[in-house]
């Protein structure tokens, strides 16, 4: 499995509302920036370092969210990170826990994280620690954390394939309904709340609708993705369920799964939550 191209692919999905939410939090008058859980650094080599401060640069480039801040990135996993240091060799990176973050207190203007949380045994704790790593009046962001429980596959045939991807994540040890909670998480936390909602991450989709003030939506409709958005898609999906779901089950899935595509009557619809607020 080649986890960059997956993580960029994520990140495709969640680009749009990235540079909204970066440019709220200050992304380019920041100084010291830290994402938690970085992986491969997917997001982290999108922040092009900007000696220039150009207001409104976010807002022409929408590829890069430019900034003069110094990057930092920490991951669980040294193979990640390895990974990462090659795709971002301008960044810090640090082996480390989001559960005992390996900073002093106050240090970071922005603190985020993507498709972290819901990995994470204690996600209040994760949050607990990106704010204390934040300075008073900076910001923590989490930029993207799915509901699988909620999951909407039609034609309805295929509604299976989410029930075998929730319960994959959890014997992942990993918490696929924890998007739903972020709001309440953020409040636990102590983190003043600025803004929440979910964001459309259908494969192959990047459109986003930034819901305000703690309210949720998204926008229906969906569009085809690329054979090549599915195919990475269902390598994921294969390899989680190899082992445990029969491969005839799952060749017959795939097999309804781009018939329905092909028909103009698949929808695939996970909801993915963000949240950010200050400290
Ligand atoms: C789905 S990947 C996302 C990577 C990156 N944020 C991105 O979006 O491309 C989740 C990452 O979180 C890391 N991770 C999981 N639990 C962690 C923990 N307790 N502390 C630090 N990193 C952790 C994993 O090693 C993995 O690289």
């Amino acid at each position: 499995m080649d986890w960059h191209s997956r993580f960029l692919q994520q990140a495709a999905w969640t680009r749009d509302l990235r540079v909204y939410l970066f440019e709220r939090a200050g992304l380019n008058r920041a100084r010291r920036v830290l994402e938690v859980g970085c992986g491969t650094g997917a997001i982290l080599s999108e922040l092009a370092p900007c000696p220039v401060r150009e207001p409104g640069l976010l807002r022409k480039n929408r590829d890069y969210h430019a900034t003069p801040a110094a990057i930092h990135g920490l991951d669980l996993e040294p193979v990640r990170l390895a990974e990462a240091r090659r795709h971002v060799p301008a960044a810090v990176l640090v082996c480390g826990n989001a559960l005992g973050l390996p900073y002093p207190s106050r240090v970071f203007d922005i603190t985020f994280c993507h498709f972290l949380l819901l990995w994470v045994r204690d996600p209040l704790l994760a949050l607990l620690e990106m704010k204390r790593v934040t300075r008073p009046g900076g910001a923590v962001l989490a930029l993207a954390e799915p509901d699988y429980d909620s999951r909407v596959d039609k034609p309805d045939a295929l509604a299976p394939l989410g029930r075998w991807q929730a319960e994959s994540l959890r014997r992942q040890g990993a918490d696929p309904g924890l998007g739903s909670q972020l709001a309440a998480l953020f409040r636990q936390a102590g983190i003043r709340p600025i803004e929440t909602g979910t964001l459309r991450s259908s494969p192959g989709s990047s459109e986003v609708v930034p819901v305000p003030a703690w309210g949720t939506g998204h926008k229906g409709g969906e569009r085809l993705p690329a054979p090549a958005e599915r195919n990475l898609e269902w390598a994921v999906l294969e390899a989680d369920l190899a082992g445990w779901v029969p491969a005839q089950e799952v060749r017959r899935m795939k097999l309804l799964d781009e018939q329905a595509w092909e028909r103009g009557e698949r929808v695939l619809h996970v909801p993915t939550y963000f949240a950010w607020g200050k400290v």
